[in-house]
């Protein structure tokens, strides 16, 4: 061969014999090769197993699929590109022109602009029902309902919604439960063991864990998630087997982080309950949390996202956001950094007084994500920040 067509095909065959890598190789390809056409006639009967191309299976994401199942305990996880690819994945797949979502009005503002604003135009309406209304599911369900979406804790209140009760009128009424279980993460909040369809997480959070990937992930039954794996061939929202080694990677030390993220979370709200520049401290944890019941029922660690309600409003907010040291200012959650947004800013940016009075947002409002820093640390720096 000449040299540029050596230089092309040389190192292609290196395998690693009879001694396999430790980890998770990083099959970088797009595509894979096949000796002969009876080969590609055999994988294509599901005679023969193997891949084709990397849109529709990768070894790289399908190992990584496999430990995301392990942590959910669900029969089967699928990637995707990101939380809001494996939303609309899921939204397109179980949906059809004149059905209805049934939605949590407070929801992840990416969710809800999904469902209020695209899915009308498939014909799909969405109906969004305050927290109390879905304190009694089988009441906001229509004769429509093909789907229920909700969260629980959300955001910024982490109020939090009775997972089994919302899961159990779901059954009963034969439509598909679906929990955006981002906050908790299944190692606090097993939703498919409670009875939740779906489960929906943005891996770019907890999962992941490190603030360097951007992807989302679907997790439940063969049933549902074998006609989604087959619309994400078409749709196209998978996961590059790059990002899906840094998954991988997070995923290993998944149960140590989430430990600590709840052991540092309920030390920092504890601390700052009773700051006199503090008007209330939001934490499921707490005895003080509205849903603090609700919260010990369902979730065996509390989490890692803390929201503190300053006094002074906006400008007490603002001036604390600022001095900060330690948490940096930043939107996004779960990673081993401490990083806070003002919801005002955020996820409730350009609401009037009355909007966030029903979200039950306040201008004083910090959500805090908290890392995996030494707790006296961040109790330290928000001390100061508040002086
Ligand atoms: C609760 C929740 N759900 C879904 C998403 C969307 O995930 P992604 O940003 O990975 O698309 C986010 C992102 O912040 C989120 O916080």
């Amino acid at each position: 061969m000449r040299s540029s067509t050596e230089l092309i095909h040389a190192g292609n065959q290196v395998t690693a014999g009879k001694t396999p890598p430790l980890t998770t190789p990083i099959y970088q390809t797009s595509t894979f090769v096949f000796d002969s056409a009876a080969q590609v006639q055999a994988y294509q009967e599901a005679r023969e197993a193997g891949y084709l191309y990397s849109r529709y299976e990768n070894p790289t994401v399908v190992a990584v699929e496999r430990q995301v199942a392990t942590v959910d305990g669900a029969e089967v996880s699928v990637l995707f590109s990101s939380g809001q690819a494996a939303t609309t994945h899921a939204l397109l797949t179980l949906l059809q022109q004149g059905d209805e979502v049934v939605c949590s009005a407070a929801i992840y503002g990416g969710t809800y602009h999904l469902i209020a604003d695209l899915l009308p135009r498939f014909g799909i309406q969405g109906r969004f029902v305050s927290l109390e209304a879905l304190g009694d599911p089988a009441c906001v369900i229509g004769p429509k309902t093909r789907l229920i979406w909700f969260e629980s804790p959300i955001n910024p209140t982490l109020r939090c919604v009775d997972v089994r009760k919302v899961a159990e009128a779901c059954r009963a009424a034969g439509v598909t439960s679906v929990a955006d279980n981002t906050f908790a993460s299944a190692l606090n909040q097993p939703v498919l063991a409670m009875g939740v369809d779906l489960s929906m997480q943005s891996a770019t959070k907890y999962l992941n864990g490190h603030s360097d990937v951007t992807a989302g992930v679907l997790s439940g039954s063969r049933r549902l998630l074998d006609p989604i794996a087959a619309a994400r061939r078409l749709m196209g929202g998978v996961l590059d087997p790059q990002a899906a080694y840094a998954l991988g990677r997070g995923l290993k030390t998944m149960p140590l982080r989430v430990a600590r993220h709840n052991e540092n979370a309920h030390a920092v709200a504890a601390a700052l309950e009773s700051h006199p520049a503090i008007a209330c401290v939001y934490y499921p944890g707490l005895a003080s949390h509205p849903d603090h019941a609700t919260a010990a029922r369902q979730m065996s660690g509390f989490g890692g996202m803390v929201t503190i309600d300053v006094k002074g409003g906006q400008t007490a907010a603002f001036r604390t956001f600022d001095r900060l040291r330690v948490i940096k200012r930043a939107a996004s959650l779960g990673g081993v950094e401490s990083i806070c947004s003002l919801p005002i800013l955020t996820s409730h940016t350009g609401l009037g007084d009355a909007e966030l009075a029903a979200a039950g947002v306040s201008r004083g409002m910090i959500r805090i994500s908290i890392g995996l820093e030494d707790p006296e640390d961040l109790i330290e720096d928000l001390h100061q920040a508040l002086s």
